[in-house]
């Protein structure tokens, strides 16, 4: 696609402004087509789907975005693949670009998503790793973009786990759009701060803000979009019960959202752990735009795969 000239999609963090508004303005046009059969950019193409960690949203979007394009989704477990038995994963890398147009991959460390590419002839997506999930940050840039018309002077608010994937995610992704952005946290799960100062760098030259705060209040006040995401993520089990009491001041419930804009935009990249990190009344409620983000996964995905290998 002109303006994407990258071979893989690792992280947001990494792509330009341009970059993203050439995938969100791709990807507008897409949903507009809707289902339509006769657009097969990607025919006789394969994407194989490399999953070690469970996924409902990124499996079923990329599988039927590769369908509905003219190509198609192989769906490869880990557990299923040599690799689950010692394999490398730059022989892996090797032999599935004699196969296939692309590899998509969700995995629990993102250095082995970067072998992966490195060794791999094709482009490589980063369906989701411990560090970042830049499909889903790409989304959420789209909702909002469709909901709200613009990005600069309106406030996000993520409240929870800021050192998770989603956060560093969304950091990346609103300094590169002009989007204030404030990350509460407590104290022990705020952004590190190497994303901060990398984010910085564009947040400044986008005129918006970042802020990390452990106040769950200053963070909604005026927002315009409160963000959350489960406060344990994949891979992190053994931690459960204590981030349970960690987080049990940052959930995302009415009080919170009477802090904010009336018209604030409830968002969350799901599943979401209901009565933890956001209550049925909010998920459920009028401010909730959870369900159009998860349909949002399945235009962007599109625009994503015809970027990178149409
Ligand atoms: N949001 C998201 O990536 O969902 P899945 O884990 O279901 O793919
Ligand atoms: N932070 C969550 C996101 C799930 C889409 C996780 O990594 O489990």
């Amino acid at each position: 696609m002109p303006g994407i000239k990258r071979k893989d999609l690792l992280e947001i963090g990494e792509l330009s402004k341009r970059e993203i508004l050439k995938i969100l303005s791709l990807s507008e046009s897409i949903k507009k087509r809707g289902r339509d059969l006769s657009y097969q950019p990607l025919k006789g193409k394969t994407l194989g789907m490399i999953f070690e960690k469970n996924s409902t949203r990124t499996r079923v979007s990329f599988e039927v975005a590769m369908w509905q394009l003219g190509g198609y989704g192989l769906y490869l477990n880990k557990s299923d693949l040599q690799l689950g038995r010692g394999e490398t994963i730059e022989d892996t890398a090797r032999v599935l670009s004699r196969y296939v147009d692309g590899i998509m991959i969700r995995a629990y460390h993102h250095e082995d998503v970067k072998k992966l590419a490195s060794f791999a002839s094709v482009p490589v997506i980063n369906g989701l790793t411990d560090y970042e999930h830049p499909c889903q940050a790409l989304t959420d840039l789209f909702t909002i973009y469709e909901k709200k018309k613009k990005f600069s002077g309106l406030k996000l608010a993520f409240i929870g786990d800021g050192d998770n994937n989603m956060a560093t995610s969304l950091i990346f992704g609103c300094a590169k759009v002009g989007l204030d952005i404030t990350v509460a946290s407590p104290k022990g799960y705020q952004p590190g701060k190497d994303v901060l100062n990398k984010a910085e760098k564009d947040s400044m030259m986008n005129n918006s803000k970042i802020v990390v705060t452990e106040d769950v209040m200053e963070a909604a006040e005026n927002a315009d979009v409160i963000y959350t995401d489960v406060w344990t993520s994949m891979g992190q089990e053994r931690e459960a019960e204590e981030r349970k009491k960690v987080f049990s001041g940052y959930q995302v419930n009415g009080k919170i959202l009477k802090k904010a804009k009336k018209d604030v935009m409830v968002m969350h990249c799901l599943p979401a752990h209901r009565g933890e990190e956001i209550t049925d009344e909010v998920l459920d409620g009028p401010n909730s735009v959870v369900f159009d983000q998860a349909e949002n996964r399945l235009h962007v995905q599109k625009a994503i795969l015809i970027s990178l290998m149409a």
